[in-house]
């Protein structure tokens, strides 16, 4: 059917056409929000997931929601090789500056500016990579020692004063938190529970890969008791034939139950794999409605582009002891698996496999989901890896 009126949108935090099944989630956080800037309690939410399972999307929305209803955000992407002031400093400074467009700046208001400055001035100093200019003075010993842990805690207890001034609350929205350096994540948390413990209106919104929970947890043991980690996992079937089939209603297009039944089988409910499935169906059918047959075409197009790109780009940026790991994990299924057994399959001992498994966590291919045990952070991979490589000879 014609490409231009193709709804899906596959893609990384691509908005999709109808975002299914995640309406709880997203008045969950709304709770949040709204109760911290009453001055009430409520846990930081860091939601966790796999690969393509919408996290980024859930993100924008909740906070575009925010915005909204009068809560400033500040946007932050963890990258792999910035420091957190890095990221953090000029959208501080962006929002601080926001709070204070309608009225004139206040002694509190300022002094959230002052301690920005310090922060800023010692933070370059000590990471190199903090590129803002603050054209206030900062304050003597507010932010500025150049100690994470108590500069962020002076920044985020200032900002968060500004904020409960003006009857609004802060909320730092983190994506791919799980690639803060673990101490500037410990220092993160410090400065929040500091904040929640005073009551003040600023909080955070994150999203990672699964192993940000024991990341915060090695990083401070209380961390547990300060946020709330909601799983964000597949689609169940009804929110997953909705992503499909309400997008294709909007423009009178229908699929077959056995289309969509297939769709759902090939995707398991992940919400990228729902996107490009959709896509393809699509592209091959030449009218509505859409039927299996059209979403068996649509599947080996599907996968010639997923092998191409999405997973792709993960396989070329692993060395070959890591895909060697990575092909022996696929040969013994989707997951998880426990160490042993990964060892065992490649002929090895579980001890001299320890970095390069440790290496596949950092780069966010694997993650432990329970003790012993490792699982694909990427879904489908497993047979992805199958198409790609031989099985591992022992
Ligand atoms: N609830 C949903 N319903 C339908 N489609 C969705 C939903 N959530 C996300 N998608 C689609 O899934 C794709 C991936 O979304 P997103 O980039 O937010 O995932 P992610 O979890 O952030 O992935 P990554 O870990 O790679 O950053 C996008 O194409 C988006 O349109
Ligand atoms: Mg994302």
């Amino acid at each position: 059917m014609d490409p231009r009126q193709n709804p899906y949108a596959p893609g990384a935090g691509a908005p999709p056409p109808e975002l299914a099944g995640r309406d709880s989630l997203i008045e969950q956080a709304a709770v949040s929000l709204d109760r911290i800037r009453s001055g009430r309690h409520a846990k930081s939410l860091i939601m966790i997931g796999l690969r393509g399972v919408g996290k980024t999307v859930l993100l924008n929305r909740i906070h575009l929601d925010a915005e909204a209803r009068g809560i400033h955000g500040i946007r932050l992407e963890a990258p792999e090789d910035r420091s957190l002031p890095g990221l953090l400093a000029p959208a501080m400074r962006a929002a601080l500056l926001k709070l204070n467009r309608a009225k004139a700046a206040t002694a509190v208001a300022k002094r959230a500016m002052r301690a920005l400055a310090g922060f800023v001035g010692a933070m370059k100093v000590k990471y190199g990579d903090v590129e803002v200019g603050i054209d206030v003075e900062p304050e003597e010993g507010l932010a500025d020692t150049g100690d994470l842990d108590g500069d962020l805690t002076d920044l985020l207890l200032a900002a968060g004063e500004a904020a409960g001034e003006r009857s609004t609350a802060l909320a730092l929205f983190v994506d791919e938190l799980q690639y803060v350096a673990e101490d500037e994540l410990a220092s993160l948390i410090t400065a929040l529970h500091r904040s929640a413990q005073k009551q003040l209106p600023i909080t955070l919104i994150g999203a990672g890969l699964p192993q940000i929970v024991g990341q915060t947890g090695r990083a401070k043991s209380y961390a547990e008791r300060l946020f709330d980690f909601p799983e964000i996992g597949p689609l169940d079937e009804n929110a997953a034939r909705l992503a499909l089939s309400a997008p294709a209603a909007k423009e009178n297009v229908s699929f077959r139950n056995t289309a969509l039944v297939e769709i759902l089988r090939q995707t398991r409910g992940y919400p990228y794999f729902l996107q490009e499935w959709g896509k393809h169906a699509w592209a091959v059918a030449p009218r509505s409605p859409i039927t299996v047959k059209h979403v068996r075409e649509a599947t080996m197009q599907a996968l010639a582009e997923l092998d191409a790109s999405f997973f792709r780009v993960r396989f070329d940026r692993l060395t070959p002891a890591e895909k060697v790991y990575l092909r022996a994990m696929a040969a013994l299924g989707t997951g998880p698996h426990r160490s042993g057994d990964i060892a065992e399959e490649l002929g090895r001992k579980v001890n001299a496999l320890g970095p390069t498994r440790s290496a596949l966590i950092a780069k966010g291919m694997i993650y432990s989901p329970g003790h012993g045990d490792t699982a694909f952070t990427v879904p489908l991979f497993d047979q992805f890896m199958k198409r790609m490589m031989p099985p591992p000879r022992k």
